[in-house]
């Protein structure tokens, strides 16, 4: 495994619409290694591989005993709203209220190629709605949560 470098806001592949994974092979397995290391190293709870500077539609979230590997994720239903702060391992400095649901059914390939279908609640459903969006160059503060009467910051 080797640490890769992260990517930060200021590179414009950042906001780019990442691929398909097509390919369930070494070279995925890999990818996906180095960026569970990646993101260890980085104290982060989770990555997406344009972060790493690959445009393919992989990411990955780990906190606590959950952990998930998704490619080609695609959200079925979602519901419940959690405002919480976010950050991002791509953005220095900066961390804002995002309203995300607190429940997902994501439909997703692991890295064999083998098609699940997942509930995630919670923590966990905010960060994997946060890695997801990284796959089509979305950010956390495009997002920023106002209520109306603080405005924005
Ligand atoms: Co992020």
């Amino acid at each position: 495994m080797a640490i890769r470098n992260i990517v930060t806001d200021s590179d414009p592949q950042l906001r780019k619409i990442s691929r398909e994974v097509v390919s369930f092979d070494e070279k995925l397995h890999k990818l996906l290694d180095d960026m569970r290391e990646t993101m260890h190293k980085a104290d982060g709870c989770g990555l997406a591989a344009p972060q790493v500077g690959i445009l393919r539609r992989a990411c990955i979230v780990e906190t606590g005993d959950f952990f998930i590997e998704m490619m080609n994720p695609v959200i079925l239903e979602a519901s419940g709203s959690q405002i919480s702060g976010e950050a991002c391992l791509s953005v220095k400095n900066r961390s804002c209220l995002v309203d995300r649901p607190t429940y997902i059914k994501v439909e997703y390939f692991d890295r064999y190629g083998e098609k699940h279908i997942k509930e995630v609640e919670n923590f966990a459903a905010k960060a994997c709605c946060h890695e997801i969006d990284h796959l089509d160059g979305i950010l956390f503060y495009d997002k920023e949560y106002s209520d109306g009467k603080r405005g924005r910051r």
